[in-house]
């Protein structure tokens, strides 16, 4: 036989068997990085989901005669932790940027303490318009002389939009708003001589970092994530600087991450991100576990006279990311944000 003619069959099925060795290659090296990615993920959620050895329950802060006020109380953390705070005997005022899911909040906490009227407030705030948090806060000071608890809890992920004032809408409602909210209300919480201010920030503030430009209309482009890690980070550095503003006042700032928790928190995002997430649920905390680092930093005596600090999920002092450690920064930072808010240079 000739010697062509014997390689012929070889020849022929070489093809597809090479194209299908290439593919089963391509598939295993992809699957290998699709479960080291799965994996790596897995471990670094565990690895910041630490459960807290603090229990409300242990917590003998009784709240008579004081006033609170959480924003984003409608929902998941923000309406766990306003329940507590009504079972405490405070006066708490439910900030909320849709009334009907606000009433229906209240609804929910009246039915769970039997609170009157007169305990539990529904106030309209949109944290992402600078215009709604000044009408709101100059209404509460109005109405409110004395506030003994700041909890800035509302928040959104990463969403790719602009407020009407033209600002990024995540870093608008994740920080600015709470900035400028803080700034506002602070008369009504130094009248309280003792009060705190908990800002709910995320251990994702460590993926974040800063560029003075993003809080205006410039910088590069970022992605939802970023914009998300980037708000945390500034809403951290905030505290930071805001516990130095505020020495020697009786008020004080401290940032705390909840952790990994189910809540409506996903509603806006795309169908992967929402899957994904109803599929990692079991490794997630519930709203009452993610609300105890929030309600420790309100409520735990020894955490009276700590300020400017970041707690983690399990209630320990942790340090944050390195910008949020930055005096400099945080300075530079904070008064961008007074121009970007209207608000003076020293606006305590
Ligand atoms: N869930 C987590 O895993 C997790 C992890 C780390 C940090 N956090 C932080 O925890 C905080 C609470 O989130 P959550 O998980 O409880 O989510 P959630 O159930 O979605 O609650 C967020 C709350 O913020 C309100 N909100 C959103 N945009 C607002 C705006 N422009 N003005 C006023 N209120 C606004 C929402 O109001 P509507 O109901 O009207 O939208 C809702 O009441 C957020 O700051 C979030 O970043 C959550």
């Amino acid at each position: 036989m000739e010697p062509w003619r014997a390689l012929r069959p070889v020849g022929r099925e070489a093809g597809p068997r090479l194209l299908l060795a290439l593919f089963g290659l391509w598939f295993y090296f992809w699957r290998g990085r699709i479960v080291l990615w799965t994996v790596r993920s897995l471990l670094r959620q565990l690895r910041f989901q630490r459960s807290s050895p603090w229990h409300p329950r242990t917590c003998p802060t009784v709240l008579t005669g004081m006033t609170a006020v959480v924003t984003g109380a409608n929902s998941g953390l923000g309406k766990q932790v306003a329940l507590e705070l009504v079972r405490r005997g405070a006066r708490v005022v439910l900030a909320c940027r849709d009334l009907t899911r606000g009433q229906e909040a209240l609804d929910d906490i009246r039915a769970a303490t039997g609170c009157g009227p007169q305990r539990l407030l529904l106030r309209e705030v949109d944290l992402s318009s600078l215009a709604s948090v000044r009408a709101f806060a100059a209404r509460l000071l109005a109405e409110l002389p004395e506030i003994h608890l700041l909890v800035n809890n509302a928040g959104i992920p990463g969403l790719p939009a602009r407020t009407p004032d033209g600002l990024n809408v995540t870093l608008a409602t994740n920080y600015l708003g709470p900035f400028l909210l803080t700034n506002l209300l602070l008369k009504g919480l130094q009248r309280a001589g003792s009060a705190r201010i908990v800002n709910v920030a995320s251990f994702r503030h460590k993926f974040g970092f800063v560029d003075e430009e993003h809080l205006s209309r410039g910088g590069v482009q970022l992605t939802t994530s970023q914009s998300y890690d980037c708000s945390k980070l500034l809403l951290v550095a905030f505290t930071a600087e805001l516990g130095r503003h505020l020495q020697g006042t009786g008020v004080t700032a401290n940032s705390v991450d909840p952790g990994v928790v189910v809540t409506n928190i996903t509603k806006n995002l795309s169908r992967t991100w929402r899957l994904s997430f109803q599929l990692l649920r079991p490794l997630f905390k519930s709203p009452a576990q993610g609300a105890r680092s929030i309600l420790y930093c309100c409520l735990a005596q020894e955490v009276e006279g700590v300020t400017g600090k970041y707690f983690a999920n399990d209630c320990t002092l942790q340090l944050p990311a390195a910008p949020a450690c930055d005096p400099a920064l945080a300075r530079s930072i904070w008064s961008i944000s007074c121009r970007l808010t209207g608000l003076g240079p020293t606006p305590s």
